[in-house]
């Protein structure tokens, strides 16, 4: 343990140094000059101050607030050093931060204890900070565990129902890192931007309510059919409602809102522009990219360019505009974050539902 002290009168400081030096595993620093103590506080480590009261151009009382100014020293025991019996001068003393007072001519025994006793304090105090920095790291790390297991849970839930071809968990991943960046681009809170990624992920976990006949169909889809396939929006938001956790109250305005159309044309509220929600917005752009570059049952993979085309092409008709201007400035991004195995050059009539 390391003390400081800080006295004008040298043979003070020797007296206190020689004495402190008695106390095991205790060293001091000593300063005859204040303004150099201050100056050099920053810098200085120690576990107890014992600090001079009447000192030529800084005094103890400026001393003890500079060093309680400093996070470094704020929790060191200081002990002021003092002739006066003065009940203001205490008090002003203490309340500027000082732990306790020795009296001048210093007793060796009283000085003994009252240092022994505050470094054991101090020590006390140091293991204590310990322990609180490694439960911080010890629970940062179990959240981090707990988060990604929530998010692999999430993956896996939906590509449960998303179908049984191994190229779909691709899409769901792919999609909902697409969303992320969407949403950081358009400045989303950053709660939104951490969750929307995992939230998109259960778009469409609706679908386990749609008949195998239906969702597993290798073709075009009758009017009936498109009419029991577009229920699974709804579906999944009535699955995914009444949450109190953002994760789940995104998925569920993701679930619902996923194919509204920017025009009021789409479904399953027929909403428009501003009224859909904007998780909504950017998971349907989101959504129709990552499908069309990927291959389905009923259709073959597009080219990334036609599929940007048409991206564009429905900006303000099918998509919000500022959700298509957020694609098209992170486009290279988007495109690189992993490509679907089965993507092909081909260009095709989207199809997806
Ligand atoms: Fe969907
Ligand atoms: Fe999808």
């Amino acid at each position: 343990m390391q003390a400081l002290i800080v006295d004008d009168n040298a043979t003070n400081i020797a007296l206190l140094q020689c004495l402190i030096a008695k106390i095991d595993h205790c060293q001091s620093i000593g300063f005859t000059d204040p303004s150099e103590a201050l100056q050099r506080l920053p810098e200085l480590d120690f576990d107890i101050a014992l600090v001079d009261f009447v000192m030529p151009k800084v005094d103890g009382l400026e001393l003890v607030r500079a060093i309680r100014a400093l996070p470094r020293h704020a929790h060191v025991p200081i002990v002021m050093i003092t002739t006066a019996e003065d009940r203001d001068v205490r008090i002003e003393t203490l309340t500027a931060g000082a732990n306790d007072f020795l009296a001048k001519p210093i007793d060796p025994v009283e000085l003994r204890a009252r240092v022994v006793n505050l470094l054991a304090l101090r020590k006390a105090q140091q293991k204590l900070e310990q322990r609180a920095g490694f439960l911080e790291v010890e629970i940062d790390k179990a959240l981090k565990v707990l988060v990604e297991r929530e998010e692999e849970i999430v993956w896996r839930l939906s590509r449960a129902t998303e179908g049984r071809d191994p190229e779909t968990g691709g899409h769901i991943r792919r999609m909902g890192l697409t969303c992320r960046i969407l949403a950081e681009e358009l400045g989303l809170d950053a709660d939104i931007c951490r969750a929307i990624p995992v939230a998109a992920q259960m778009h469409d976990i609706g679908k386990v309510g749609i008949p195998d006949n239906i969702l597993f169909k290798p073709g075009p889809l009758t009017p009936e059919e498109r009419a029991v396939m577009q229920t699974h929006a709804m579906l999944g938001e009535e699955i995914l409602s009444g949450s109190d956790a953002l994760l789940v109250r995104i998925g569920a305005e993701i679930a619902g809102s996923h194919h509204e159309h920017w025009n009021g044309k789409g479904y399953p509220r027929g909403l428009a522009g501003e009224a859909i929600p904007i998780p909504g917005r950017i998971a349907a752009v989101a959504d129709v990219f990552d499908a069309l570059i990927s291959e389905r049952p009923y259709k073959r993979a597009w080219t990334l360019e036609a599929a940007r085309d048409y991206v564009v092409s429905e900006r303000g008709r099918q998509f919000d505009p500022a959700c298509v201007d957020a694609f098209l400035r992170r486009y290279d991004e988007i495109v690189n974050l992993e490509a679907p195995a089965s993507a092909t050059p081909r260009a095709a009539r989207p199809t997806a539902a």
